[in-house]
């Protein structure tokens, strides 16, 4: 048996023996980087340095992060979906390019001091061709060097051999992929590739080349640099080394689910472990998005953890437990975490205090909710009477008599408003309640409640539109904030640096930015503080700023070494951890040596604020009870 963290250890070791330099983990909370909620790969923060700006550290990566991917929270339950999972990466920024990346790939998993992977047991894939990139000979060639056999090595179209985020204009380009037989004991037999026998071949680890950038209109251009990004997901390679079937049946999960099944008085089997699996996965996430200051709410961020947390206790609601149990089963997510990530040892009680809270808060309705909901699901009186099952009636009903179906329909958006308004039921939780009534197992099982349970009512149009909205605000975050480095927008990040000087100065120091989302018309600014920040400190506040705007202050960059940084309590910075050995400094000075601001940061700002508006304070409210907002503007 190799335990999750011995891998996490080889991994590292081994890139450190071959001249990488460690990052540390970056928050959840993709920073001055509005376009996304979470950060979903590692590459993620390091964008800047994918596209040309030079790292401190040089040229050669490596570090293990936490990601949060929600879009198969569905899934969560099976075998190998999860909502937070970790993955050990290493990066060449215009270093070397796919010769050195697969002779590491293969040497730290076939390497006896390593991962001792038998090599007979690996199969890999490269990109096959298409009108933007050549067919990659060249790969497919340094695997052959391996002693990788041509049989095992399948050209796969971009669909499966291109990785680039989804989202955004971003370096991407086509990858090789490591798989891993598994399910048989036996080696494969010659004809098996991922290709031929996908089933029995599970990804490990990907090896992306990033040699394009695609464009605003869809097209990919090749770079002025090669840069190698490459992910392999913790949770999986530590089930396929042990040859387990599941991630929940390593030391990942495995003493959460006791403490699970012990909490809730109840055995982990066939019956349980779905509701079990999903309480585990959703209270480590849940455990990470709060230590990197994350709070339940019904927004952004905050409300995806308000849903994960909500789902889990409804999990350990259909087990029969009606009391608060959620705390136990956090203390022993921290146990594993804090000596992983400072962010969670630092946070510890923010994390069980914020968990008790929420828990307590949506105990005092489900029962109540679950209640409603039942009564609203049964309120037509013909349901029970009609023949659900029966195609041709339904279809009748639907077509010619919308009355009539209207009281078939058992549900409406009515009660899914209410159960939301008054219960605290997110939508996404009736659905899944819809679900279960109804008992649909395919996978566009959203769209065939939305479509055949529902009556149409009014309410129907506010929930479209409500989520049209989402979705338009989804859309503008992608256009917003630092991902656009106009000068208003640079101006903006500038005051918002003088604005954080200022509340830490007077608030004092527990106050750190929480959030930051920049536009070029406007900032949005959470920040630490359980209070209301009092017209007279915003006025000062804006005073502070409009000072410093006023004495054209010269902002300067220096890089230095991160122990001297956090020697030096002049500089602001929120979570040392998450910064490199160097950093970079910003500091705001006035021409006469005045100091307005001294901050940790990767940029952009102006180089003089002569450049900048005046700068005014539209509205301060709360965001959640730990975190205030501050919208401000600069105008003319
Ligand atoms: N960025 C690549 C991935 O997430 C390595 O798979």
């Amino acid at each position: 048996m190799i335990t999750s963290n011995e891998i996490r250890q080889k991994f590292i070791e081994f890139f450190k023996e071959h001249w990488h330099s460690q990052i540390p983990s970056a928050s959840v909370v993709p920073e001055n980087d509005p376009t996304v909620l979470f950060t979903t790969a590692g590459m993620h923060p390091l964008v800047p340095y994918l596209l040309g700006e030079r790292h401190p550290l040089w040229k050669r990566l490596v570090n293990y992060q936490k990601c949060v991917r929600t879009g198969d929270i569905d899934d969560v339950g099976d075998n190998s979906h999860l909502t937070f999972f970790e993955m050990l990466w290493n990066w060449s920024l215009w270093d070397f390019f796919k010769k050195e990346s697969i002779k590491f790939s293969f040497e730290l998993l076939t390497s006896s001091e390593y991962l001792w992977i038998d090599k007979n047991k690996l199969a890999v894939t490269v990109f096959a061709w298409d009108e933007n990139a050549p067919r990659d000979e060249e790969s497919s060639i340094i695997w052959q060097e391996q002693g990788m056999p041509k049989s095992r090595i399948s050209y796969m179209s971009k669909k499966d051999n291109w990785w680039w985020p989804a989202w955004l204009t971003w370096p991407c380009g086509p990858d090789t992929e490591i798989f891993y037989r598994v399910w048989k004991e036996e080696f494969p037999p010659e004809w098996s590739n991922v290709e031929t026998d996908e089933k029995n071949w599970m990804e490990i680890w990907n090896n992306v080349f990033m040699e394009y950038i695609k464009d605003e209109n869809g097209k990919f251009n090749l770079a002025s640099m090669q840069n190698v990004d490459t992910g392999m997901g913790l949770e999986r390679i530590t089930a396929v080394l042990n040859k387990k079937v599941t991630v929940y049946d390593t030391d990942i999960f495995s003493d959460i689910l006791e403490v699970i099944s012990q909490t809730l008085w109840k055995k982990y089997d066939e019956e349980t472990k779905k509701s079990m699996r999903i309480i585990a996965d959703h209270t480590r996430t849940s455990v990470i998005m709060i230590s990197d200051w994350i709070n339940p709410s019904n927004v952004d961020q905050g409300y995806v953890l308000r849903r994960l947390l909500r789902r889990a206790i409804r999990e350990g609601y259909k087990l029969w437990n009606k009391w608060q149990f959620l705390t136990p089963i956090a203390n022993k997510v921290i146990s594993k975490f804090e000596w992983i990530y400072e962010s969670v040892t630092k946070n510890k009680q923010l994390i069980i205090e914020e968990i008790e809270r929420e828990e307590k808060q949506f105990l005092s309705t489900l029962e109540n909710g679950l209640k409603e909901f039942e009564k609203a699901f049964l309120k037509p009186k013909y349901f029970m009477s009609c023949n659900y099952e029966d195609e041709t009636f339904r279809k009748k009903l639907d077509d010619n008599n919308f009355e009539i179906s209207k009281r078939w329909c058992a549900f409406s958006w009515k009660d899914m408003f209410k159960l939301y308004d008054t219960y605290g039921f997110p939508p996404e939780m009736t659905l899944e309640l819809l679900r279960e009534k109804f008992n649909i197992a395919n996978s566009n099982w959203k769209d065939a409640i939305l479509n055949e349970a529902f009556i149409l009512d009014e309410y129907k149009d506010a929930f479209k539109k409500h989520q049209e909205l989402s979705r338009a605000w989804a859309e503008q975050k992608f256009k917003w904030g630092l991902a656009d480095d106009s000068e208003a927008t640079t101006a903006l990040h500038s005051a918002t640096h003088i604005m954080l000087a200022w509340l830490r100065k007077v608030l004092w120091t527990h106050v750190h930015q929480a959030w930051s989302n920049i536009t070029a018309e406007r900032l949005r600014f959470d920040f630490t503080h359980p209070d209301k920040v009092t017209p007279e400190q915003l006025k000062a506040v804006e005073d502070y700023v409009n000072e410093a705007i006023k004495n054209e202050c010269v902002m300067t960059l220096e890089e230095i070494k991160k122990v001297d940084a956090e020697r030096d309590d002049t500089i602001e910075a929120s979570f040392w951890e998450k910064y490199p050995e160097v950093v970079k400094v910003y500091t705001l000075k006035s021409p006469l040596w005045v100091v307005y601001s001294r901050e940790l940061c990767w940029g952009p700002h102006v180089a003089n604020t002569c450049s900048m508006w005046r700068f005014k304070i539209q509205k301060e409210e709360a965001s959640s009870r730990w975190v205030r907002r501050i919208k401000a503007v600069l105008e003319k």
